[in-house]
């Protein structure tokens, strides 16, 4: 980790403008679910504990420049006040008179949320001038938001050139424990992958196969991967343009030492939808007109059964249909084994992506594994290999 931190910094009578991710899952118009919103909350009560004035800045969706009232950071500045026991400003705008005069009304020991950035086309396009009215408003920058970092926005990467620049706890815990398991990893390594497409992780695998000892592909992803192998996969989603690339995977990931499995079994069903009729039957005996919708027992016993010997494991993507049953069961009983394997204290775990945090909250183990990123794009950037701008703008020196 060579992000500057919040160690040492003086804060006290400070005005910091706070890069948080406040782009939360929204269901019927509630948030329905608090969990970016609650590990703000150790950066938030330090600064404002210190005596700081605490500006929280974020996006919320895409409204491409143009304020849409439906995309407004109100309810967020709201759930933000009620985790933290606190109240919350908020201001109409996040740059200009409306932000400058709720910033000025503001005493040591506040927290005030300005308006969503994107509603200015100035963040995406990191536009100088843009970044120049945020970093008016504050004394110091700290970037909280892991999971905006692959941006290279006016919030997240822009301002963090114009004052000094800090990484949040969030962030700093984050970039520890993503450190702790592709750059200087206890071996083995094993990374998980699943998904549905291989298009979407090329990068990804390719990156992958060079680091880890041990790759292990589910999810549709592997449908792909048997079919280019000559596996009859019956109807199973796959991509068929796919199969040279796969096999470039394979002799990749041969050449450099890290060994990949796929699936010995699978579950398989003539029609997807909750609860079908199912049969387990080896990869080698899908019928044609079935399709593979989870990985089968023995194959998540064979992984159970490796569990002991690797140290960390990264895990990305659930192994089969997870969101509809039974196509879970094969992630959840993996879930539960790697957190019983982490909470001995034998491996370090560390997940993220949408799907992946969705399906390990779905088998009740979130709180279990060693690290779990609420990042989506950013984390599989990460994995890819990617440097990420609002991570790097941390790093430079301090003007
Ligand atoms: C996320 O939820 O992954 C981040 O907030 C980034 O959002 P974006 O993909 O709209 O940039």
């Amino acid at each position: 980790m060579t992000a500057r931190t919040l160690d040492g910094v003086h804060v006290a009578g400070q005005r910091v403008l706070l890069r948080a991710d406040l782009n939360v899952p929204i269901r019927d118009g509630r948030i329905s679910d608090l969990t970016r919103i609650e590990r703000l909350s150790p950066t938030i009560r330090e600064l404002a504990d210190g005596g700081a004035r605490v500006i929280v800045c974020s996006h919320f969706d895409r409204p491409k420049g143009k304020r849409v009232p439906t995309m407004s950071l109100a309810p967020m500045a709201q759930a933000l006040g009620e985790v933290l026991g606190q109240a919350v400003a908020f201001a109409d705008d996040c740059i200009g008179p409306e932000a400058q005069d709720a910033v000025a009304a503001m005493a040591d020991g506040d927290v005030l949320v300005l308006e969503n950035t994107r509603f200015h086309a100035g963040e995406e396009a990191n536009d100088p001038a843009f970044a120049r009215g945020l970093a008016a408003l504050a004394d110091l920058y700290v970037n909280d938001a892991f999971s905006a970092a692959h941006r290279a926005h006016a919030s997240t990467e822009g301002v963090a050139h114009l004052l000094p620049a800090y990484a949040g706890r969030m962030m700093q815990a984050e970039l520890d424990a993503l450190d702790a398991a592709l750059g200087s990893p206890a071996r083995p390594v094993c990374a998980i992958v699943g998904g549905s497409k291989v298009s979407t992780k090329l990068e990804l695998l390719g990156n992958l196969s060079g680091r880890v000892d041990v790759l292990v592909i589910g999810g549709a992803m592997a449908n792909t991967f048997l079919a280019a192998q000559g596996t009859a996969v019956g109807k199973s989603l796959q991509e068929a343009d796919m199969h040279a690339t796969a096999r470039d995977i394979l002799a990749e990931a041969n050449r450099a030492g890290c060994e990949i499995v796929l699936p010995t079994d699978a579950v398989v069903a003539r029609e997807f939808r909750a609860n079908p009729p199912t049969e387990v039957v080896s990869v080698q005996a899908i019928p044609s007109d079935a399709m593979m919708l989870d990985v089968g027992p023995a194959t998540v016993q064979a992984l159970q059964d490796r569990l002991p010997d690797i140290r960390t494991l990264v895990w990305n993507g659930p192994l089969g249909a997870f969101e509809t049953p039974p196509f879970d069961v094969a992630t959840t009983a993996l879930a539960h084994a790697v957190a019983e394997a982490t909470s001995q204290g034998a491996l370090r775990s560390v997940a993220g992506g949408g799907d992946t945090v969705s399906a390990l909250r779905h088998a009740g183990v979130l709180d279990r594994l060693s690290y779990v990123s609420t990042a989506g794009g950013a984390f599989l950037e990460w994995l890819e290999g990617k440097t990420l701008p609002g991570v790097a703008a941390l790093e430079t020196p301090v003007p």
